[in-house]
């Protein structure tokens, strides 16, 4: 089994509702989300391109590479459009104490 190690980011207060942050971990290039009070955290790398996703208009649960269009589902990491094909990562999130954290495999 895969050990999950979580990483404090920051406290709830810092990531309002509606807001999102870019954060490394691992050196891992990765964006949070507050979606209506859920977090989610996405690698902020696109697989079409390796473009910055995490800039991208937020429609839904979809975000929409800035680049060139492309669909991800931020809850699955799954591709919903072209021109991506494969889906992007996603990191499990948590809150511990107030603080937001994001989970990476060991
Ligand atoms: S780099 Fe994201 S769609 Fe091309």
């Amino acid at each position: 089994m895969t050990e999950i190690i979580y990483y404090p980011i920051c406290s709830l207060e810092k990531l309002p509702v509606g807001e999102r942050l870019f954060v490394e971990v691992d050196e891992e290039p990765i964006v949070i989300f507050n979606f209506n009070g859920d977090i989610f955290a996405i690698a902020d790398v696109c697989t079409h391109d390796q473009g910055s996703l995490g800039d991208g208009e937020l429609e839904g649960y979809e975000i929409v590479c800035p680049r060139h269009g492309a669909r991800f589902d931020i809850r699955s990491g799954e591709v919903v459009t072209l021109p991506a094909v494969n889906g992007i990562s996603t990191y499990p999130t948590r809150l511990n104490k107030g603080m937001v954290e994001i989970g990476v495999e060991a």
